[in-house]
């Protein structure tokens, strides 16, 4: 009988693509994914290490599963408690301390041997098993090629880990170094998910733009010749995610001039717009590097549409740090961004600064960042207002009969059409602007009752989806 497998994601696209990763490992051993984790065989909490709040929702999670194990257990059957992901990693063994319903603790890096910890934990009742090496094979050379369900859109890892160490950040020390995968490789896999239907793929690495895999030619290959080469394999629509501003270089940059498949958006963090923050985070780049890399990148693609991420409240910030923050945005103009109070994580150098910034001063911070980011946000949006975008649906809506998808700049849109067009690309008239997402109206002719029933598009529509 087919085993029950949980799986809850928290933290970053990385681990999301980990977690689908990980449900591919388990499938040849019988595991099929359920969507709750009451009476499952295996509960993985593939966590996220980031911020304080991040890491210890997991331990009110783990105080629910006890009372789900506790319930299969006194039916005579076991659930296997596994910690996956950054926390695990950061914190291995500890967890098991504190939480003694864990069975297993697992890193980013070894979840290929899934079978081989699941066996050693069923060795016997009340073993333990940790594994939080960064081991010297290649998981990659050792997870399934089959996809399970990838969907219409998916991410695809390309490269890990980062060597950038900014001052607040944890991810060097739970991803380890960086590390690229091979042209190759990566080339392989999408096309086993454009064989399965999948129509957009966003390249992933906590540092993605520093991808520096292996090329056909035995040369070293950057992200604009991989995207390039990526595009003529059939992929409709590539993103990427995340990137580092000082590894924008001119080859990435060309790419978004010559890739139509390219989308014209990118997620660029700055975390702050103080030279003085920026040299304390260890970030690399002064605001006005910043300033000249979008000056580039809006030379070659002049509507890009812009995301950020920031970070109010670094110890030592005044309200003059704060100013300046407030004064890039103002001068970028972001069509969405993330903002986020400093959190201080062990390990991390600037946990150990004592200058840090009240908790009611960051509450402020955030709520005057966060309503300039709103603003600006629904200013973009407005300004598509009664145009006529290219959405990729990707999905059922929330009400019957419609559909949702995303524009080439990665606004959410809901329209009414038929089920048939998800994994189209189609023409949607925007007639209205939500707070975070666009009402689209998709031309469709209706039926002629005369011809074999079959809702035919428009000519419009079907000149989109070529
Ligand atoms: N690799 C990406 C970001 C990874 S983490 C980059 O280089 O920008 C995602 C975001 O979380 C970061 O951009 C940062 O804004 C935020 N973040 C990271 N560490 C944090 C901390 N200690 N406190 C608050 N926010 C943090
Ligand atoms: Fe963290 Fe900085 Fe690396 Fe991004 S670049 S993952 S913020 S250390
Ligand atoms: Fe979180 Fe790890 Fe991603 S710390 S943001 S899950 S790399």
């Amino acid at each position: 009988m087919a085993k029950k497998l949980f799986i809850k994601t928290y933290g970053c696209q990385m681990n999301v693509y980990d977690s689908a990763r990980m449900a591919d490992v388990l499938a040849p051993h019988g595991y099929g994914m359920t969507e709750t984790p009451e009476g499952a065989d295996m509960v993985i909490l593939n966590t996220c290490h980031i911020r304080e709040k991040a890491a210890e929702k997991v331990y009110s999670e783990l105080g629910r599963l006890r009372l789900h194990k506790q319930a299969k257990e006194e039916t005579g059957e076991r659930m296997i408690i596994a910690v996956a992901g950054c926390v695990a990693q950061a914190e291995g063994e500890e967890i098991i301390r504190r939480a003694a319903c864990v069975d297993m603790v697992f890193g980013p890096q070894t979840y290929h041997r899934l079978p081989e910890m699941i066996e050693r934990a069923n060795r016997a009742v009340g073993a333990k098993v940790v594994d939080t090496d960064f081991p010297a094979e290649d998981k990659f050379d050792f997870l399934p090629n089959h996809v399970t369900n990838p969907g219409v859109t998916a991410f695809l890892s390309i490269q890990e880990g980062c060597d950038k160490f900014c001052s607040f950040c944890v991810v060097p020390y739970t991803r380890g170094a960086e590390q690229s995968r091979s042209v190759a490789a990566i080339e392989a896999e999408a096309i086993r998910l454009v064989d399965a239907g999948v129509r957009e793929i966003t390249l992933l690495g906590q540092n993605v733009n520093a991808y520096h895999g292996a090329g056909p030619d035995g040369g070293e290959w950057g992200l604009g010749p991989l995207i390039e080469r990526l595009a003529s394999r059939g992929v409709q629509r590539i993103r990427y995610t995340t990137s580092h501003p000082r590894d924008m270089d001119d080859a990435l940059i060309a790419a978004h001039r010559d890739v139509p498949q390219l989308m014209p958006y990118l997620h660029l963090p700055v975390q702050s717009g103080s030279d003085r923050i920026l040299a304390m985070m260890n970030r690399k780049h002064t605001a006005d590097n910043y300033r000249r890399i979008v000056e580039r990148i809006r030379n070659a693609r002049p509507d890009i549409a812009l995301s950020s991420d920031f970070i109010v409240g670094f110890p030592g910030e005044t309200d003059r740090d704060f100013a300046d923050t407030l004064r890039l945005i103002s001068d970028i103009g972001y069509a969405q961004a993330y903002s986020f109070k400093y959190s201080a994580r062990p390990g991390t150098p600037a946990a150990a600064e004592d200058s840090h910034v009240a908790e009611a001063v960051k509450e402020d911070r955030l709520a005057t960042v966060q309503q300039l980011l709103r603003a600006q946000q629904t200013a973009f949006n407005e300004a598509y207002r009664g145009a006529r975008m290219s959405v990729l649906f990707d999905r059922p809506g929330r009400h019957p009969g419609q559909l949702a998808g995303r524009t080439q700049y990665l606004q959410a849109v809901h329209a009414d059409a038929p089920t048939r067009l998800i994994g189209a690309v189609v023409d949607c008239d925007i007639v209205d602007i939500r707070t975070t997402s666009l009402k689209g109206v998709v031309d469709i002719v209706e039926p002629d009752h005369n011809q074999p029933s079959q809702d035919r598009l428009g000519p419009q529509t079907e000149r989109a989806i070529a």
